[in-house]
Order: C-alpha cells, then structure tokens, then sequence
C-alpha cells in the first residue's frame, strides 16, 4: 500500500526518540496500520543542532514540508506559535495532527478541534499530559458511557519529585530545587513546573475531556509549590498525611442541583493512605472517580524521551490507521457547555497551624472567627510550649473565599504570634 506521509515538527527530547522509532520499528508500525510510515521531513529552526536523526530530512521550512504531500503531522515544537498557525491551516487542509502541545491545547484547542471538524482531519493527543500514561484516550474514549465526577492527579514529575525528596529529607524548598536542578529533574528556568503552569495546562485538557465543556488554562486556579516549607511537610507528616500538588477536575453541584466544573491547581495535604500519596519521584499518577466505574488509578511516566514517544506513536498509528479506513477519531465533545465555578465559590478544606498566646480565652477568639465565617471545624490539637502554644486546626468543607477570610482575620488578633503554616487537605471526606 501507498506511503502515509509524515511531517515531524520539532526535534527535541521526544522528537528523537519519536524519528528514532519510526524508523527502526517501521516494519512492525506498517504491519499494525496496514501501510507504511514514511518520515518525509523533519522541521527544526538549526538543523546544526540535531547530528542524532538523518540529515537530509531536516528543514527550517515548516510551511514548505507540510505543503509537500503530508498525511500525518507530529508535533512536538511546543509553546503557542508557529505552532498554533501551522496545525490550524493543516487540519483545515485535511492533514490529522498528532500534538504534545498542552499548552496550545489548553489556550486555543476550540479552534484547532473546529479545523479539524470542518475538514475531517484528526486531532490526537495523548502525549500532552502525563507522558506515556494512556489517559486521555480512557477518558475520552473508555469511559465515553460513563460519567465523570473527578480526576485528581499528580501531573507534574519535577514538583513530585521536590515535594516526595522534601517528604523524606526534612529540607527546605529551596535547596531540594537546587537538588533537582543538578540531578536534571527541574529545568533551569523552572517556573512553568513550580510554578503550576505546566500542571495548569494539564488540568484544563483533563476536564475539558472528563466534562465536555470547554475549559481553557485562564480556567484554571493555580497556585505553586514555591510557598510549601518544611513547616508544612512537618505539620503533614504529624497528621499522617504527606503534601502533593494536585489537579483536581471536579463536577460541583450547587444547592439547586445546576452542575459546574471546578479545576485547580494547588499543593494539598493527602492522607498517607491515599492511591496518590505512595507516588513519589517523578511519577505521575492520575485517579479518576466515575459513577459506574467507581475509582480507577492511572501510573506511570509523566515525562521523558522516550515514554513520551510511546503515547505519540500510540496516537499516529491510530490517526494513520484512520486514515487508511477512511474514517475520523473522536471529536471535540464540549455539548455539556458547564459553568467553570471560581474558586471562591469551590468547597476545600483548611488545615492551618498558629502560634498563639497560651493564655486564658485564646481558643474562644480564634474560634469565634471561623463561627463567624460560618466555616467548621472539624480537629483542633494544641501543644503547650513554654510561653505560647501551637494550635492546629483543620476545618470542614467552606467555600475558599470564607476560609482565606478567617485565616486572614485570625493573622490579625493579638493572641496569634504567627501562622506558620495553611494548607488545603484532600483525599478525605468532610
Ligand atoms: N515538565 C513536565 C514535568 C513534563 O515535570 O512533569 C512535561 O509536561
């Protein structure tokens, strides 16, 4: 059978590995699809760079390559353009895109998926969270029968990796993010991973699919692990629970019964016998809680080469194989249309430490701040020190808004020297 034709865009970690594969594994990768695989080009912006795959197939001409008779595209520049231009105009010529882009994705993924539409094309990817772990063809496509109500994961291998050594060094943020650095698990800018960016992106493509509806990055709460000390891992670890930075994609029901989407990205304290909190190093790990499947846990590689080739090449045999039935995947399925809740109004719960005054009456002024923000409290532990007290509380399910209000008014009585640690808690019921 014909050749399918296809266009590598970029060539960087997984780019490679994704050349590589093609190459050696395409005897193999014809007989699955049906027909062989032909690597046409690979478009690079300094082909100086890139002695490691064949040198006649580099080009700095994107556009010319995928005007050459191109069936498949694997895309693998990242960031918004020209990546953004060069998939939309494909997709819109027919040509099916295989993409590891989360940020594109989650900041203009409506008007890839319409391109696609409007010309039949295919839109695949599974690279683009959590690396090699099938995922977001479970989602979108296993579970398509069921109905979704949360996923929660561990998408960001570098902040896994931080907050798991913290876990088990006692040290402090800063230095085990050096570590990371010199062990290459944290980039040297590292912001779009401590940051939460990165997770960020991931959260929106993930409930976007668990959902259908529409949720971009700016959707997304986001907040980093930058802040998290080893106050707070101390403070998790006496409870029995251990900090993760979470995604978390959850259908809320509000007092009349009208659903939203809720996504975030926060550090949390997990019990220590949570399915997430045995995930350490650079892991990923994503759980997904659906109505008839029940709890279902996804584990593997979030990042990396050649993991991450797996679940590119997982998608092109799939898009190619399409392409030979003459037939088209799954398509954007954004018909639920939910209101994204913001986080204010998004139940969490609050566990917070205080340094108070061990003086008559302290318990009474701080507990009458969480009475009058209407939030409950559901575990008050206080230890005796020799002039003040560290006081424990963690409360029952409030809107955020009310908890940072209460936390900000109990900074401000004179009875609290300090408030060394606030952390939300997950994983448990309320
Ligand atoms: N930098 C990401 C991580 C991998 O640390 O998991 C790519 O999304």
């Amino acid at each position: 059978m014909k050749a399918l034709r296809v266009a590598l865009l970029g060539c960087g970690t997984v780019g490679t590995e994704v050349a590589r594969l093609l190459t050696e594994e395409g005897a193999e990768l014809a007989a699955r699809i049906g027909a062989p695989l032909e690597l046409a080009g690979i478009a690079v912006r300094r082909p100086a760079r890139h002695p490691e795959v064949p040198q006649d197939l580099l080009t700095t001409d994107a556009e010319g390559l995928l005007r050459s008779d191109i069936d498949l595209i694997v895309e693998v520049i990242g960031g918004i353009e020209p990546a953004r231009t060069l998939l939309r105009d494909a997709l819109s010529r027919g040509i099916s895109v295989v993409t590891a882009n989360k940020n594109l994705l989650a900041e203009c993924g409506p008007e890839l998926y319409e391109a696609a539409d409007e010309s039949g094309a295919d839109i695949y990817f599974e690279a683009a969270v959590a690396g090699a772990i099938p995922l977001l063809r479970p989602i979108r496509e296993s579970l398509s029968g069921d109905r979704i109500n949360r996923v929660t994961g561990i998408v960001n291998g570098t902040t896994n990796f931080i907050l798991s050594a913290m876990d088990e060094t006692g040290a402090g943020y800063t230095e085990t993010l050096e570590e990371a650095g010199r062990l290459g698990y944290a980039e040297a800018d590292p912001s779009s991973d401590v940051d939460g960016f990165d997770a960020a992106a991931k959260a929106a493509i993930l409930a976007s699919l668990a959902f259908h509806t529409r949720v971009g990055a700016h959707d997304v709460h986001r907040e980093g692990i930058s802040e998290v000390s080893s106050a707070d891992i101390a403070a998790a670890r006496e409870l029995g629970r251990t900090v993760k930075l979470l995604a978390i994609c959850e259908r809320v029901r509000g007092e009349s019964g009208e659903e939203s989407v809720s996504a975030r990205v926060y550090p949390a304290m997990i019990p220590r016998s949570h399915q997430l909190a045995g995930v350490g190093g650079a892991f990923n790990a994503v759980y997904v809680e659906a109505d008839a499947a029940g709890s279902l846990m996804f584990f593997g590689q979030g990042a990396g080469g050649v993991p991450t080739a797996s679940a590119v090449l997982g998608d092109l045999v799939t898009a190619a194989r399409n392409r030979i039935a003459g037939g088209f995947g799954p398509r954007e399925s954004a018909h639920a249309a939910l209101r994204v809740q913001p986080m204010g109004e998004t139940p969490t719960r609050y566990h917070i430490s205080l340094d108070v005054a061990d003086v008559a009456g302290v318990l009474e002024q701080v507990a009458a701040v969480f009475a009058k923000h209407e939030v409950s409290i559901a575990v008050v532990r206080q230890e005796g020190r020799t002039a003040d007290a560290n006081l424990v509380i963690v409360t029952h399910s409030a809107p955020d808004r009310a908890l940072r209000a209460t936390v900000d008014a109990i900074a401000g009585l004179d009875v609290v020297h300090a408030v060394t640690s606030v952390m939300r808690v997950e994983g448990e019921s309320t």
